[in-house]
């Protein structure tokens, strides 16, 4: 399990890490949040091994990256937030020059490039100039670069950072991919609801402090006990809000365009009579479950606002 104590690091007289620790299970994908300027990007540096901290420890399988990050690089992959490409090669060339890095034999490069570009979905790009690649195409070399070496810690600086909704999707499903694969993934992003509907876990970061770790639903139940409910309903608004005010564990009841939210402080079992009772009034239900974008309002919560 990758384990930060107490990091330390300055610029000049800035603290940009002031003792930062977190935890990350293994085998998991980590939601790294925070807003710009947070401590992020230094953060994943020091872990893999490119820049120095002033005091504090990291464990990666046991071993203290600090002491030792020769040996650590091994098995860590990292996308850097800014990638410099080499543009005048091909795909296959580009991938050819990272396994030469890593020492990879020759004979094994070709079936390794091929299976890599695979897993990133760039196989029909093999030929193409790096040039020429869209700007996700581009994010899904590098990535398929930072794992030549077969890690099995990953750590993604911002990794879908400029990408369309759909390059967005794609990057996800990649990330997802790796897991599966049996590797722990670090990913920082300063947009909450992306990273929630993927990670299993997620420490928030701020002024070079953890501000608070854990699941998606730890942390919204340390900071923000109510959950938000949302029912759509083709029809019957008003039986529903009705229906709702004679609900225990419901609290406030808002009207939208076209949903009811509705705050609820309850479990999910009191969750699962509040669904029986609607269905059973003969309410037309055609959505019903918690509303996203709770996070994006514990972050602000949390960090007091994004930008300060
Ligand atoms: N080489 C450097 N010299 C001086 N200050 C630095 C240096 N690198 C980072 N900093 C400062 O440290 C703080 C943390 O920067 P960092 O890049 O880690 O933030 P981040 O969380 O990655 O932010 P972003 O979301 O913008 O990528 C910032 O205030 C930044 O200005
Ligand atoms: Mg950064």
């Amino acid at each position: 399990m990758p384990e930060i104590l107490e990091l330390k690091k300055s610029f000049g007289k800035f603290t940009a890490l002031n003792s930062l620790s977190m935890n990350i299970t293994d085998n998991s994908i980590f939601g790294f949040v925070g807003p710009n300027g947070a401590g992020k990007t230094t953060t994943m540096k020091i872990m893999a091994g490119l820049l120095s901290a002033d005091s504090g420890s990291i464990y990666i399988n046991g071993e203290d990256v600090l002491k030792n990050p020769q040996k650590i690089r091994e098995k860590i992959g990292y996308m850097p937030d800014f990638f410099g490409v080499y543009d005048d090669l091909k795909v296959t060339e580009y991938m050819d020059f990272y396994a030469g890095t890593y020492y990879i034999p020759y004979a094994d490069r070709p079936t390794l490039i091929d299976s890599l570009l695979e897993i990133v979905d760039l196989s029909d790009k093999k030929d193409a100039y790096v040039d020429s690649l869209s700007r996700g195409m581009k994010q899904r070399l590098c990535l398929a670069r930072s794992l030549i070496h077969d890690p099995n810690l990953i750590i993604l600086d911002e990794p879908a950072s400029g990408l369309d909704p759909r390059a967005r999707v794609e990057m996800k499903e990649v990330l997802k991919q790796l897991k599966e694969m049996g590797k722990t993934i670090i990913v920082s992003s300063h947009i909450l609801p992306e990273l929630a509907e993927m990670c299993s876990e997620i420490g928030i970061i701020d002024h070079g402090q953890l501000v608070t770790q854990g699941t998606v639903n730890e942390i919204m139940n340390k900071i923000h006990k109510n959950r938000i409910v949302r029912v759509k309903t083709s029809s019957a608004k008003d039986t529903l809000i009705r229906l709702l005010k004679e609900q225990t564990k419901v609290g406030e009841i808002t009207e939208n365009a076209d949903n009811i939210e509705f705050v609820f402080n309850g479990n999910d079992n009191d969750l699962t009579s509040i669904l029986r009772n609607i269905i059973m009034n003969g309410i037309p239900v055609f959505s019903f479950g918690e509303a996203e974008g709770n996070l994006e309002e514990i972050f602000m919560t949390v960090t007091g606002g994004d930008e300060k």
